[in-house]
């Protein structure tokens, strides 16, 4: 049965690969997409969503604006690591037709009222902070919310300790985690130890290209920026494509394995935007978490190619060897 998910999101490259994967993944109904501020202002976020959305011929999934700002702080774009348009500065026109409006939390909560719904975050929490805020019984009614963000013990993105999304609103979404500590249901935490594990490389991208120039030439011109990016920033040859990992396993749970622990944020100082994972329960406290630890990139990659190219996953012999960083 089609789970119906509200993907909220900051587009952003990877954004953008996580909403191609959603939109083709036939277990998922996407029933709207709301924008956050985040890795590009929140008018430039909704503008390149209806880029996504003209490519993938999928105008009539609803778009939502959001919050412009983040809780308390002031707004931090990530244009430096997406570019001056947010989209690997691709400069693709804007989708004639698209017609965004705004409330983006209006209409998660009306659509968290009316029926079953799940939610991916794949940018700060802001949108669902202020849902909180809002409509306590709404954000209540959330099915499962899985969001891109936070680190236990890999480095941070942002600082020595914080991830992007969690440090550009960190009150944002310690009162997220706080909310599903009130609520008595987790979080799942698609942080960095297992988004770090995957890096589309340019072999990975050749090959897409060769499957399926359309795709791939697009998938090209959206990550070229993200790939000089990662080269000049971590001196790696490839790039880190974190939120269609979110996507990924919202879909199939066996992609990823981790555990359940108290979870907050942490909101000034030095570890602002640190996820303070009690993985030894110092609190005694239950559980608001589920922390991801460990991934499969190959079984990661299989799928992200077989959905976006509709192509049978048997037939994406080279992905092992290509994640492997075999010699063919
Ligand atoms: C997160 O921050 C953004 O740059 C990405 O889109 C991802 O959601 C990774 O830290
Ligand atoms: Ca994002």
């Amino acid at each position: 049965m089609k789970r119906n998910v509200i993907i909220d999101c900051d587009p952003g490259i990877d954004d953008s690969l996580a909403l191609m994967l959603a939109l083709s993944m036939e277990e998922l109904n996407v029933v709207g997409i709301t924008v956050v501020c985040g890795n590009s202002p929140v008018h430039m976020g909704t503008g390149n969503t209806g880029k996504i959305l003209r490519f993938m011929n999928r105008l009539d999934v609803p778009v939502f604006a959001g919050a412009e700002a983040p809780l308390k702080r002031e707004f931090a774009d990530a244009l430096d690591t997406h570019g001056r348009d947010g989209l690997g500065e691709s400069f693709l026109p804007e989708a004639e037709g698209f017609c965004p409006k705004t409330g983006a939390v209006d209409f998660l909560a009306k659509t968290l009222r009316e029926k079953p719904c799940s939610v991916i975050a794949l940018g700060p929490l802001t949108n669902l902070a202020l849902l909180y805020e809002q409509d306590q019984e709404a954000f209540g009614q959330m099915e499962e919310l899985v969001s891109m963000g936070g680190n236990f013990r890999s480095h941070g993105n942002c600082s020595p300790v914080a991830e992007y999304n969690y440090w550009a609103d960190p009150d944002g979404a310690a009162k997220v985690y706080q909310a599903m500590e009130e609520i008595g249901k987790k979080i799942t935490m698609v942080g960095l130890d297992v988004t770090r594990e995957i890096v589309l490389t340019p072999d990975l991208l050749a090959y897409l290209r060769r499957l399926n120039p359309e795709v791939g030439g697009f998938v090209e011109k959206i990550t070229k920026f993200y790939f000089d990016f990662h080269w000049r920033q971590e001196h790696l040859i490839g790039c880190v494509i974190n939120d269609p990992l979110a996507v990924a396993y919202f879909a199939d749970r066996s992609l990823c394995d981790g555990f359940d622990a108290y979870t907050q944020v942490a909101t000034d100082g030095l570890s602002t935007g640190q996820t303070v994972v009690d993985s030894m329960g110092f609190y005694g406290k239950r559980a608001n978490s589920l922390v991801l630890t460990r991934t499969d990139p190959v079984r990661f990659f299989t799928m992200f190619f077989g959905r976006i190219l509709g192509t049978d996953e048997k037939s994406l012999d080279l992905i092992p060897r290509l994640v492997r960083r075999e010699t063919l």
